[in-house]
């Protein structure tokens, strides 16, 4: 089917395909852009739930920095009534990473707590919206106050200025001793030290490295307290299990619709400005989310 883009989503991992940094390495020259938002224009022969005119998310892997895209009728989703196509255009691989780190990696109680890093980012803030749906109390460690500010706008209970604070300390002593679940999208020399702010038989999510190092971990601090260490691939998990990521995404837009979730509202850019926008994003430039419009 074709869609007109109305919307498109811009992700960290956009930057990385260009810079030929990430697991998938399309031929070049080809066009970046993982998800859009936009309307129905045609449908091919025997495609059924679909029409012309019905208002649809899409995820393209890439090719999705366009005015319109081809896609095939599996890939696209429905957008809920109450949602608009330029939060809908960055809503599902923010939503889907944490929604499946956090209830299909790992799961939350009611009051556990969460410390989200780079919590005022794309993944940081839908971690931080589904923790919270989830019943779980969450800190929040960023760079700026304005991501902070985010953060907060979120749910976050607390945040932490991560750069200039003791991450292990103050998280420690925010959460009466140790947090239950870390989630880290940044990596580098933060990780280790939320991995040592967790308490008895915490868990921790490794989502991503936006920070640029790989940590190494000394493993001690893993068997102390009987910590988990959890590997997060979304996109992997998506190919191998299409029927459970549908179910997954599903729940997302269900829980959007009626309002237990709250995708904030991205900024809107130029398509032209696809570059610019990327450079902000792989150079930490940008709080929450932005959408290219056509
Ligand atoms: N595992 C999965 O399935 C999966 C799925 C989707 C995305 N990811 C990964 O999750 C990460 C976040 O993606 P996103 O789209 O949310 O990106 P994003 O909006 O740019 O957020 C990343 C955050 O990382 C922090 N950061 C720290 N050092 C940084 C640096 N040197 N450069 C850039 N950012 C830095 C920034 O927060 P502060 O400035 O506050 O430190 C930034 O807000 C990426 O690594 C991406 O590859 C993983």
């Amino acid at each position: 089917m074709v869609v007109d883009v109305r919307a498109a989503g811009v992700n960290y991992v956009d930057g990385l395909m260009c810079e030929g940094r990430y697991q998938m390495k399309p031929p070049t020259p080809f066009v970046p852009g993982g998800e859009v938002a936009g309307e129905v224009t045609a449908v091919g022969e025997g495609v059924e739930g679909v029409a012309v005119g019905d208002r649809v998310i899409a995820l393209t892997g890439f090719g999705g920095f366009a005015e319109q895209v081809a896609v095939p009728a599996g890939s696209v989703l429905r957008v809920p009534a109450r949602l608009g196509l330029g939060p809908a255009a960055a809503l599902i691989q923010s939503y889907g990473t944490a929604m499946f780190t956090l209830t299909r990696r790992t799961t939350l109680d009611p009051g556990e707590w969460v410390l989200v890093l780079g919590g005022g980012g794309g993944v940081g803030l839908a971690m931080i919206d589904v923790a919270v749906a989830l019943g779980a109390r969450v800190i929040a460690a960023a760079s700026s106050a304005e991501k902070r500010a985010a953060a907060s706008a979120m749910g976050a209970e607390a945040t932490i200025a991560y750069e200039v604070e003791d991450l292990k300390a103050r998280a420690r002593a925010l959460s009466d001793g140790g947090v239950d679940v870390v989630v880290d999208p940044v990596g580098g020399r933060h990780s280790e030290a939320a991995l040592r702010a967790m308490r008895w038989m915490g868990r921790f999510c490794v989502v991503g490295f936006a920070g640029g190092p790989i940590p190494s971990v000394p493993l001690n601090q893993v068997l102390l307290n009987n910590r988990t260490v959890i590997g997060v691939d979304w996109g992997a998990w998506t190919f191998r299990n299409p029927e459970g990521n549908s179910a997954m995404i599903g729940d997302v837009l269900a829980m959007v619709a009626d309002g237990r979730l709250h995708p904030t509202t991205p900024a809107e850019r130029p398509l032209g400005d696809a570059a610019e926008v990327m450079d902000a994003l792989i150079h930490r430039r940008v709080t929450g989310k932005v959408v290219l419009v056509p």
